[in-house]
C-alpha cells in the first residue's frame, strides 16, 4: 500500500480510498451507501493502523504436519475507542477484524457555539494497569477542529496510556485539526485517508462530507 508519511501522520494513498471517499463526499448518496463506503475505508485504515501489532510464536498441527506460526501476542491488550457516535462506523469494522479487542466508547458532542467537546460518556477504567502492554486506537471519522480528538488523547494519556502505544484513526482530516494534535502530541500516530483544504466558520471540513454522524445514522433535518 503506497502511503505518504509526514512525521507521525500517515495518509493512506490507495485507489479504494479515493473511490470510497468519492462516494461518501456525494451529498446524494443514501445513508446506506454512505455507511458501506465508510466501512470499506475503515477496513483499509485499520489494517494500516494495526500493521505493527506484536506477534508471538506458536506451533500448530496442520492436517499435514507441525508448523511454526505467529499469532497476535496475547500479552498485549488491544483497545478500540470510538468517539460516539460517528466512530461506531470504524469500531464495527475494527472489532470484526480483531474480535479479541476491547471496545471502550467515549462520548462527546460538539457545542455548536464554542465548537468545544462536551463529555457525556466514558467507558474507560479509572486507570490502566501495565500500560506498556496496552495498544489504544482512537476512532473518529473526522479530525476537524481537533478539539474532541485532543480531549480523547488527553483522557488516555491521563489514565496512563503511553503515547507510543496510542494511534488515532480518522477517515478525513484537515490542517487545522492535525496542527492542534501535532502541536500538543508530536509523537501521536495519526492514520487518515485524506487531508482536506480547511475548516469553515461552523467547524465543518471543506469540501468534506458534511456531518458524518447524521449521514451514517440518517438523522438529517430535512
Ligand atoms: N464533524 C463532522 O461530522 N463533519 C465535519 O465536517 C466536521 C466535524
Amino acid at each position: 500500500m503506497k502511503k505518504i508519511v509526514q512525521n507521525n501522520i500517515t495518509v493512506v494513498n490507495h485507489p479504494l480510498c479515493e473511490h470510497n471517499l468519492a462516494v461518501i463526499r456525494d451529498k446524494n448518496v443514501s445513508s446506506d451507501g454512505f455507511k458501506n463506503s465508510m466501512k470499506r475505508l475503515a477496513t483499509i485504515l485499520i489494517l494500516e493502523a494495526t500493521k505493527d501489532l506484536p506477534l508471538k510464536n506458536y506451533a500448530v498441527e496442520t492436517p499435514i504436519r507441525q508448523c511454526n506460526v505467529k499469532k497476535l501476542d496475547d500479552n498485549y491488550k488491544i483497545i478500540f475507542a470510538p468517539i460516539l457516535r460517528a466512530g461506531l462506523a470504524i469500531s464495527d469494522v475494527a472489532s470484526a477484524i480483531i474480535p479479541e479487542a476491547s471496545i471502550q466508547h467515549v462520548g462527546m458532542y460538539r457545542d455548536e457555539t464554542t465548537l468545544e467537546p462536551v463529555w457525556y460518556y466514558d467507558k474507560t477504567p479509572v486507570k490502566y494497569d501495565n500500560p506498556e502492554k496496552i495498544k489504544v486506537f482512537i476512532l473518529d471519522p473526522m479530525i476537524a477542529t481537533g478539539n474532541s480528538g485532543h480531549a480523547a488523547v488527553s483522557l488516555f494519556l491521563k489514565k496512563g496510556i503511553l503515547i507510543e502505544n496510542l494511534a488515532f484513526v480518522s477517515i478525513l482530516s484537515c490542517p487545522e485539526g492535525l496542527q492542534l494534535l501535532c502541536k500538543d502530541f508530536p509523537d501521536l500516530k495519526i492514520i487518515t485517508a485524506q487531508v482536506d483544504e480547511c475548516l469553515n466558520d461552523r467547524g465543518y471540513i471543506v469540501p468534506g462530507l458534511g456531518d458524518a454522524g447524521d449521514r451514517l445514522f440518517n438523522t438529517f433535518e430535512k
